[in-house]
């Protein structure tokens, strides 16, 4: 069984599918891995690793998904829409692509996956249940994005982060609001905090205040009569455009007061909740700092712009949309942890195994034989229910044996 690891071709993409220190589970399951040559380059990880941990090094990247039955990237044709196009003549019927793919935000990705009848598994629908969490590549991501996202803001505020008292005075430590309190926004919380930022943070989802507080950071609630503001997958609901109305004026009360502000909250599928207005940003004092980690689906602040510094009255807005990117090494080393799990769960007795009883294999299933699989993502695309192939009924050989007479 040969699995091949390519080089990424999205612009600044940095990470690789799986790193040297992940492939010795791998092959002891019975995997041959194949690597594009220079495919770790940019993460820190030279061909020489690669083959050092037991790996191929394959010159040509038509070479890899020639002989490769599973091909692994971090970025699939839906999160990489234009160079991810050159690989589409490379694949074959029944290959089966691992990676992300932004199925929510570009369904068609995954039908033109499909009409190749190529497999493909979808990362970010591993479904967040325990099990799963050791596969969770939006989690590790985003851990890694609520980290930078504080060193960033710390870069660009012109104040330090921590209290000092120094024989030249005393500074302020700076004050930090969080809004989202997810996987990014805790790790945000917990970064800043480390720093020595005074920090605050709001989420729609009163459970999450206890987590808040267990960081040191102070939980601020809304009076927006939301009742249960979380779906049954533990997810945000969508607010009314009344509560949107009422916490965009809260929230910019709060925003006004604080140094660096950053955001992170977001609903699966759906664009990300506009929480600080223009406005709100104009109240700020001129040298804060905006840092919105949702920027890739519209951004939570009225006036970012993806991967571009924004200035409005003295403050700055950043929108950086790839940020484990820019820490490639652990990104890369936590990606190809879930990756390779995720692959071994595939695995049976050195066998490809897509058993579809397991539910974290079935909800990643994205495309296969031609279809695209998810009943979401068809709905999405007009695509009416999933038709199954119709299965022959198993021969009953007894019944059909002439008898004896
Ligand atoms: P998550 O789903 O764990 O957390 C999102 C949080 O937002 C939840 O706690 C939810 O309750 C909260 N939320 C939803 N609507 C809200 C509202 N109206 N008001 C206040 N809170 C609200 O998501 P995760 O994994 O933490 O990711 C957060 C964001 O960061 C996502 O948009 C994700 O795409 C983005 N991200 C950005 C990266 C980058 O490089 N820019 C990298 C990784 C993730």
């Amino acid at each position: 069984m040969n699995v091949a690891v390519v080089r990424e071709t999205y612009p600044g993409e940095r990470r690789v599918a799986l790193t040297p220190g992940a492939l010795a589970p791998l092959t002891k399951a019975g995997w041959n891995i194949l690597v594009e040559s220079g495919a770790g380059t940019s993460a820190g990880f030279s061909d020489d690793d690669y083959q050092a941990a037991g790996a191929e090094i394959v010159g040509e990247r038509h070479e890899a998904f020639q002989r490769a039955e599973v091909v692994l990237q971090v970025r699939t044709l839906g999160t990489n829409p234009e160079s991810g196009r050159g690989d589409l003549d490379l694949l074959r019927p029944g290959q089966i692509v691992i990676g992300m793919c932004d199925p929510l935000g570009n369904p068609e990705a995954v039908r033109e996956l499909a009409d190749r009848k190529a497999t493909l598994f979808a990362l970010e629908l591993i479904p967040r249940i325990t099990r799963a969490q050791s596969m969770d590549v939006l989690s590790s991501m985003a851990t890694i994005a609520g980290y930078k996202a504080v060193i960033q803001a710390a870069d660009h505020l012109p104040k330090l982060f921590p209290m000092m008292m120094t024989a030249a005075g005393t500074l302020v430590p700076a004050k930090v609001l969080v809004i989202g309190a997810g996987v990014a926004g805790l790790q945000a919380i917990a970064s800043a905090r480390r720093l020595g930022a005074v920090v605050q943070a709001y989420d729609v989802r009163p459970v999450v205040k206890e987590q808040i507080e267990s960081l040191g950071a102070k939980f601020i609630e809304l009076n927006l009569n939301t009742g249960d503001a979380e779906d049954k997958g533990g997810y945000a609901k969508q607010l009314s455009d009344e509560q949107v109305q009422k916490q965009q004026q809260q929230l910019a009360d709060i925003v006004a007061e604080c140094d660096v502000c950053i955001t992170t909250a977001a609903i699966p599928g759906r664009p990300s909740p506009l929480l600080v207005t223009a406005d709100g940003v104009r109240r700020m004092r001129p040298g804060s700092v905006v840092v919105d980690l949702a920027a890739e689906r519209g951004g939570n602040c009225e006036l970012t712009k993806p991967d571009e510094i924004v200035t409005e009255q003295g403050v700055t807005i950043l929108g950086p949309t790839n940020l484990p990117s820019e820490v490639p090494q652990h990104a890369s080393q936590m990606f190809a942890k879930n990756l390779s799990t995720f692959l071994l769960l595939l695995t049976n007795e050195g066998q490809l195994d897509i058993n579809l009883q397991d539910e974290v294999i079935r909800d990643t299933l994205t495309a296969k034989d031609g279809q695209v699989q998810n009943q979401r993502l068809r709905d999405m695309l007009d695509l009416g229910p999933l038709v199954l192939p119709e299965t022959t009924p198993p021969t009953n050989h007894l019944a059909e044996a002439p008898t004896e007479t």
